[in-house]
């Protein structure tokens, strides 16, 4: 009741809502607070190895965030790099196995979520760019996702805009410029930091009851039966998920025998709601058939890398789905059972991962383990990301 009265009396000083006042969730010096976090990370997480030339500063933090949430960044004004990944459905898309850029021209993979990205060597999910302070060119000038005619293009129409004056000259004492443009994008994302999770507690807290006894029954399976820990690493006094290596799981190529269809049926809609099955040569006979994902092998050529993915972190997993590559495991149950059952032989395939000979009961207690590993401070990163309204919706 007196909740009910404090919110009317607000009401009456404030007037109804304002748009402003929905993203104003956190503090004018959350910049402040993103830096903090930059250099102390929450529990479980390592310290961060800032790149020399781009140490983090409050302002080039503030300018990331503006720049990421800007779809004038895009060349038709739309599509701006949080469209993608959106900070309330974990940094990435959850209803999408693969994202939609500018006029709906769709995206060959999965959009990786950038929660923790401070840790991430190799970018992409083929790992081929090495820095957060590069990466962004690939996607403001992917016809796909923003669409620009080059960089230069961007940084010209950012320097035209009054906004960007004031927050370019506080960041780096200078205008736009495609070095700087990385920077402070790089900046932003890499305060992204999401630990302190229940497991963090339990493992690096000394909380021992922070993990309920299927959790740990979970972490058990993880770290033993199941064999997950020799890819998702979890080390001493932090834990990353990750080797941060590329290996093949037998997903992509199990995914690229679904795609050549051989001797399979495929599903069609040959009206809206009407789906009918129709054998794949028939589908190849009229169309060309769709690209293949030859993962790792794309970046080094190396036949040796076909098929080859980068591990990803699995902090947080909760939130990121759908999930792999291609995003077409809706579930963790479903990605459980994909390890569970081993994966198809073939050429390539990782040794790991072979039939694991979970009951139902183990499965279950494995997800309630990556459940446990969703960060404490979500809310937090998320009300900083609205900290403002998108630019260009004013
Ligand atoms: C149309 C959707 C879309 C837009 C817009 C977009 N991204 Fe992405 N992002 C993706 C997809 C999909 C990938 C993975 C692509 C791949 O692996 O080939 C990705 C990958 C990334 C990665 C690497 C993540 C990892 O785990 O390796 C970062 C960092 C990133 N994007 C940041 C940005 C920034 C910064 C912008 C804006 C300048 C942006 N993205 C715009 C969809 C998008
Ligand atoms: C041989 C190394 C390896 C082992 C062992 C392994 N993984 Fe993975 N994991 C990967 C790689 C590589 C990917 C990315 C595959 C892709 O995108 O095609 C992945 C993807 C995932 C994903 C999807 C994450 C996302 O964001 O899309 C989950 C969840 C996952 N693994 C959980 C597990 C669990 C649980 C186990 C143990 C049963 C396990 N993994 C064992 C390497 C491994």
């Amino acid at each position: 009741m007196r909740t009910l009265l404090r919110a009317l009396a607000l009401l009456l000083v404030a007037g109804p809502l304002s748009a402003a006042a929905l993203y104003a969730a956190a503090g004018p010096d959350w910049a402040d607070d993103a830096l903090k976090r930059v250099l102390a990370p929450p529990l479980g997480l390592p310290a961060i190895a800032h790149p020399a030339a781009n140490p983090p500063t409050a302002a080039k933090i503030a300018l990331g965030r503006k720049l990421f949430f800007d779809r004038r960044l895009s060349h038709n004004n739309t599509t701006s790099c949080a469209m993608c990944h959106v900070p309330e459905q974990g940094f990435t898309s959850n209803d999408l196995a693969t994202p939609v850029g500018v006029e709906g021209r769709s995206v060959r993979r999965n959009t990786p979520t950038v929660l923790n990205i401070a840790y991430v060597d190799a970018l992409f999910h083929d790992g081929r760019d090495p820095a957060l302070e590069t990466q962004y060119v690939a996607p403001i000038t992917a016809f796909n996702e923003m669409a620009n005619p080059s960089l230069g293009y961007v940084i010209d129409k950012i320097a035209n805009l009054d906004d960007y004056n004031a927050p370019f000259q506080a960041a780096f004492g200078a205008g736009p410029s495609p070095d700087r443009l990385g920077q402070a994008l790089a900046a932003y994302q890499r305060s992204l930091l999401a630990g302190a999770s229940p497991f963090d507690r339990w493992r690096f807290g000394g909380e021992s009851d922070a993990l309920g006894e299927r959790e740990r029954q979970g972490f058990e399976l993880f770290t033993g039966k199941a064999g997950c820990v020799a890819c998702h690493a979890i080390g001493e006094s932090s834990a990353l998920f990750s080797d941060g290596l590329f290996h093949d799981t037998g997903y992509g190529w199990q995914r690229e025998q679904e795609r050549q269809g051989k001797g399979g049926m495929v599903e069609v809609e040959i009206a809206p709601g009407v789906i009918t099955s129709i054998p794949h040569s028939v589908v190849q006979s009229v169309g060309n058939p769709p690209p293949a994902d030859l993962g790792r092998y794309e970046v080094t050529q190396d036949p040796k890398d076909r098929w080859r993915f980068r591990t990803p972190s699995l902090r947080n997993v909760t939130l990121t789905a759908p999930y792999m590559h291609d995003g077409q495991l809706q579930r963790l149950d479903d990605v459980v059972a994909f390890y569970n059952a081993g994966g198809v032989p073939h050429d390539g395939l990782d040794e790991r991962i072979k039939p694991l000979g979970l009951t139902v009961e183990e499965q279950v207690a494995l997800v309630a383990f990556l459940k446990s590993l969703t960060g404490s401070n979500i809310d937090q990163l998320a009300a900083e990301a609205r900290v403002e309204e998108p630019d260009n919706i004013r």
